[in-house]
């Protein structure tokens, strides 16, 4: 199983929305990427590689906190995110420590040597393979015996207003996309945490912990409503589904959908959304 359709995805109308969104995805989802990278024990001179890296602030983050004689490497499929990412990496290199790189390619496919890294690092980029297990297979081939791999995804859907309340208001005029299958490759493809235990058990890792967390997600206390909400409305499946709706409709979805965010927000706070999270980790 190839992850063609992904790769089409984040080099398309995924990554586009990213790249373009993305101090604001930043704001909201730093803090459950602090949270990950406090899961790691690291050894001196650690070599880390951060899967699904995107436009790279948690690679970079990484790269600020580890010392010169450490490395991080980025590894993601799209190239309009990695260029952002390139960018970035250029623009703060004064504060960076730690070597960094960015890799395009499919963090599924045998990219690295065996037994390159450390730690295995990712925030949301390791719920899109088309045959996770063999994925995570390949994954633990490229950490050093014990290395430790860490990553935070989403618990389901009902648990994260972020993605549904959007989707909802969408649906009162939109017809539904075809409903997904359980576990399919997607922000929700790891969010059953007995299925998780089971593919990276069968995937060889070890000592595999499957913790909840739950966040308050903000961000914009200092941007009005509707200047938020025109980025807001351009992020996630409900913007997917928007998007290939027929434009009458699509504008009446904009309304629903502006109705309900706006439940979310409180002058000079901004959006807030509780949110639920896996924080997982394993050894080889
Ligand atoms: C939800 S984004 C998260 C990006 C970044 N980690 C962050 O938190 O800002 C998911 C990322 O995973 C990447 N991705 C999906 N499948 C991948 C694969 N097989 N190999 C490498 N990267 C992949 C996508 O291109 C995208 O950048």
């Amino acid at each position: 199983m190839d992850n063609q359709l992904q790769k089409d995805m984040w080099n398309g109308r995924a990554g586009a929305s990213w790249v373009r969104h993305n101090s604001l995805l930043e704001e909201l989802l730093s803090e459950p990427g602090r949270q990950c990278m406090a899961l790691f024990d690291l050894p001196a001179s650690a070599q880390v590689l951060d899967v699904g890296c995107g436009c790279g602030n948690q690679t970079l983050d990484w790269a600020s906190r580890l010392d010169p004689s450490c490395t991080i490497t980025g590894i993601d499929i799209s190239q309009p995110m990695l260029a952002l990412a390139e960018d970035l990496k250029s623009a703060n290199q004064s504060s960076l420590q730690a070597n960094v790189s960015f890799v395009l390619g499919d963090a599924s496919e045998s990219m690295f040597p065996e037994a390159s890294f450390d730690a295995i690092y990712s925030r949301f980029g390791v719920m899109f393979f088309a045959d996770p297990t063999a994925a995570f297979a390949q994954l633990r081939s490229n950490l050093k015996p014990n290395g430790q791999l860490g990553f935070v995804c989403w618990q389901s859907p009902a648990l994260n207003p972020f993605f549904t309340a959007p989707m909802q208001a969408a649906l009162t005029v939109l017809p539904p996309p075809p409903p997904a299958k359980p576990g399919a490759p997607g922000p929700f493809g790891l969010s059953d945490r007995e299925r998780t235990y089971s593919v990276l058990s069968e995937a060889g890792f070890t000592e595999v912990t499957v913790e909840p967390l739950k966040l308050e997600l903000s961000a914009g206390a200092d941007r009005s409503f509707d200047d938020l909400f025109q980025e807001l409305i351009q992020i996630g499946p409900a913007a997917a589904l928007i998007a290939e709706s027929d434009p009458a409709l699509g504008e009446q979805a904009k309304t629903a959908v502006y109705e309900t965010l706006g439940d979310f927000y409180a002058v000079g706070k901004g959006v807030r959304f509780e949110a639920n999270f896996w924080l997982v980790s394993a050894r080889r």
